[in-house]
């Protein structure tokens, strides 16, 4: 499935909530405030944006926009990031992120155990260290940059843990990716992408997806787009799926929608997985492509805010 996005506004934001299928359901009872759940996901999406878009309206960056984003999407329970991630095998959470901007620059966190807003872990190793990429970082590193820490179990929710007991129990068969990102086009022209997730449900203890790989699940060049991926990170780290996006409008000369479909054809579909993706140009046009069921998303389209939800 893809969706095309115009904006008539100086920026363009689009962001995700994951893709996948139309969600576990607990059993009834046993999670208190799960019939709620699509709602949640509908106002956590709005909520996000709105995040994003407020940086955007007052001039502010798009690096600034995702992250804003990102960090509500990670607050919101809902959601496989931040707080309500999936847990590992072991029951607990452990958190990848990533930023980019168009200008090249990147940072990215795996296996972050305490940090309450892992994007912005992933931008202070961006701004505050001369690494890339932090895996398992040591709590004094955030501490240092000032981050705001949690214990470990503040991310679980009676959601999250009944979600891996069915999981343990057999009841799930197919581990349920999800992620959260976000990509904007700011007023002065720049890109940036931001991506956040838990990995899924039931996943090995240090097992490291798509999302801090930059160029996997998380891209962004400025005269070319910015990418934020959703799904099986396996498929999207062997297939380089967010460069290939950009590869394919840079050098191909391919039109936004078709790069990004044409990737999640070639690179994730045809091994066999399920993703979302979207993407921005530097003229503000945009897709969310899908192979999964649904790709939980919202941007703008004129006036009105779409959301696409459960
Ligand atoms: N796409 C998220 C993950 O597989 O970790």
């Amino acid at each position: 499935m893809l969706v095309e996005t115009t904006s008539n506004k100086p920026y363009a934001l689009i962001i995700h909530g994951g893709a996948g299928g139309r969600g576990w359901v607990p059993p009834e009872g046993t999670v208190p405030g799960a019939e709620n759940r699509a709602k949640d996901i509908a106002d956590g999406l709005r909520a996000a944006y709105l995040a994003g878009e407020t940086v955007l309206t007052a001039g502010g960056s798009a690096l600034d926009a995702v992250c804003a984003a990102v960090c509500s999407l990670e607050d919101s329970p809902v959601f496989n990031a931040g707080r309500g991630a999936g847990l590992t095998q072991a029951g607990t959470v452990e958190h990848d992120a990533a930023v980019m901007t168009g200008a090249g620059l990147g940072g990215a966190v795996a296996v972050s155990r305490h940090v309450r807003h892992p994007v912005l872990y992933a931008r202070k190793v961006m701004e505050e260290s001369p690494s890339v990429l932090l895996a398992d970082p040591p709590d004094s590193y955030a501490t240092a940059w000032g981050l705001e820490l949690v214990p470990n179990d503040w991310f679980i929710t009676d959601y999250t843990r009944a979600h891996l007991t069915a999981i343990q129990a057999g009841n799930i068969d197919k581990p349920k990716h999800g992620t959260v990102g976000a990509v904007a086009l700011d007023s002065s022209g720049k890109l940036a992408a931001a991506t956040s997730t838990g990995g899924f449900g039931g996943k090995p203890v240090a097992r490291v997806g798509d999302t801090p790989i930059l160029g996997a699940g998380t891209w962004a060049a400025d005269g070319v787009a910015a990418v934020s991926g959703t799904g099986h990170g396996e498929a999207f780290i062997q297939g380089a799926v967010a460069h290939d996006i950009a590869a394919r409008i840079k050098y191909l000369g391919s039109p936004l929608p078709i790069a990004v479909q044409t990737t999640l054809d070639l690179e994730v579909a045809a091994r066999d997985s399920l993703g979302g993706i979207i993407a921005l140009d530097p003229d503000g046009r945009g897709a969310i492509v899908w192979n999964s069921d649904l790709c939980l998303a919202a941007w703008r389209d004129g006036d009105q805010i779409r959301i696409m939800a459960p």
